[in-house]
């Protein structure tokens, strides 16, 4: 029987791979190269996107160079990419006109802060189900309009396209020839009216984005063009955010299951099936996936800004430790923690709180606290924040969460998971293969190429480590209540 295998490009915040899968699901090979991150001012964060266009070209050419696979053997690639993050480029040369503004850069939150109004907030939240918030995309192609010279003449002569990380790299990889994303990253942007399954009219003209900048919304499971390579012309058959793609490489395409990735941030997604439900607590609703003539799914997500991102912050720029790894040792070596709370709001507060002004702060020091304190309270941050979103997931899905599937680099930390099921009371549950993004967009692409079924996760995602909750209800509630003493200390909307 013919071999059969899957790519999947992951383009992340940091880094950028591809992931060759067999037909089992096994990872057979994978390339990798690290993102230069650029900060030009306080609370700027971009990326070049040539450099992330060459990476991903880099990283799946590697896959080819030592393996035996030839790439006549790949039946589809899946695409799978860090949302929001923004690109504006000339249609006639194909080169940006500037930097991505990543989905962390805050630049625009001046600018959402003069736009709201009741009005507006209410607007969006029921046809984007977002947030007026500087995260998404469509305050960020303002500011690149109105900031780079001859910019909005230009986008208004046609001549200037706008894509997430998925349609910039599709477009280059097809020479121009495709621009188009999927629901998922199109839910991302402030722009698509999710009910309406359309572009909005009205933000785009309270944004001042012409129509013409925009690409074509597909499903996340069908045909975006295709990649040569050694002469072998092969299909993208499978676009996804990151974040939805790690909920369906969950197998969380069924209404009820939740999904929690330790990235850079930290992503909670509840799949709620067909219906779009209005966040009352401070969630996002967003396109969770979508299969060509199967109807949307949706999900309610809770953002959260810093979670990986304050291991890195210990190990760069506090220099308490000198890799991520050690902080699982390093938790376990001592005591619990008294009163030592560290919230991370190093680019504001997310879901629920949406405190763009917050600042990082930390609380409970004595005489006492030593290094080892900061650094597990860093980490139980992270099982912290999730707990904020999980238990407004819980009021707005109207569903006590029994299990929480988990992935992300820091799930890898036992100490984290252990103490996440305890802070919870419910049970955590980890792939043993935690490349679920990756495996989701393999999935979305083996699924439109015939090689699987929605069905086939359960036997490609198997083998589970469980941790179950173990923590005593008096010392769960006492730890709870100091860390919401801590947030509100943080917020500066109280
Ligand atoms: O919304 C931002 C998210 O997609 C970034 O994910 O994995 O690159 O941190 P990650």
């Amino acid at each position: 029987m013919e071999n059969k295998y899957i790519i999947a490009l992951d383009q992340g915040t940091t880094s950028t791979r591809s992931i060759l899968f067999d037909e089992e699901g096994n990872i057979v090979k994978i390339s990798q190269k690290e993102l230069t991150q650029h900060y030009p001012q306080s609370g700027w964060v971009e990326h070049d996107p040539e450099e992330i266009f060459q990476h991903q070209k880099e990283t799946l050419h590697e896959l080819f160079e030592t393996s035996e696979i030839h790439p006549s053997k790949i039946k589809a690639i899946g695409i799978t990419n860090q949302r929001e993050t923004t690109v504006v480029w000339d249609k006639n040369t194909g080169v940006p006109i500037y930097n991505a503004i990543v989905w962390l850069d805050n630049r625009t939150k001046m600018f959402c802060g003069n736009l709201k109004s009741e009005k507006l907030d209410q607007y969006i939240q029921e046809n984007t189900g977002l947030v007026l918030d500087a995260y998404f995309s469509a305050t960020k192609v303002h500011w690149i309009l109105n900031n780079v010279s001859g910019a909005k003449d230009k986008a208004e002569a046609g001549d200037l396209l706008f894509g997430t990380i998925d349609s910039w790299l599709i477009y280059k990889f097809t020479n121009g020839k495709r621009h188009v994303t999927d629901h998922t990253n199109a839910s991302r942007t402030l722009l698509y009216n999710c009910k309406k399954l359309q572009w909005d009219d009205y933000l785009l003209s309270v944004f001042d984005i012409p129509k013409s900048m925009l690409p074509v919304v597909q499903s996340s499971s069908s045909n975006f063009g295709s990649i040569e390579i050694q002469d072998v012309s092969i299909p993208i058959y499978g676009v996804a955010g990151d974040q939805q793609a790690a909920l369906f490489g969950q197998g969380g395409f069924e209404k009820g299951i939740a999904k929690n990735t330790y990235g850079t941030g930290c992503f909670m997604l509840l799949n709620t099936g067909t219906n779009f439900i209005k966040s009352t607590h401070g969630l996002l609703t967003t396109i969770a996936c979508s299969i060509e003539e199967e109807e949307i799914q949706y999900a309610l997500e809770g953002s959260i800004f810093i979670g990986g991102a304050s291991i890195q912050w210990l190990r760069d720029q506090m220099k308490l430790i000198s890799e991520a790894k050690q902080t699982e040792a390093i938790c376990n070596s001592i005591e619990p923690l008294e009163d030592v709370y560290v919230v991370p709001a190093f680019a504001g507060l997310g879901a629920p709180h949406w405190d763009g002004q917050a600042k990082g702060a930390i609380y409970g020091l004595t005489l006492d606290t030593g290094k080892e304190h900061i650094i597990k309270a860093t980490v139980e941050a992270l099982a912290y924040q999730t707990m904020d979103v999980l238990k407004a997931m819980e009021q707005d899905g109207k569903i006590a969460l029994k299990k929480l599937l988990v992935d992300g680099g820091a799930s890898e930390n036992g100490y984290l998971m252990q103490f996440q099921a305890d802070i919870l009371n419910v049970l955590v549950d980890k792939p043993k293969m935690i490349e679920v993004t990756a495996l989701g967009a393999a999935l979305l692409a083996g699924i439109k190429a015939r090689v699987w079924t929605k069905m086939d996760i359960q036997k490609l995602r198997n083998n589970d480590v469980i941790y179950a909750p173990s923590m005593e209800a008096k010392q769960r509630n006492n730890k709870i209540a100091g860390w919401q003493d801590a947030i509100s200390r943080t917020k500066t909307t109280r």
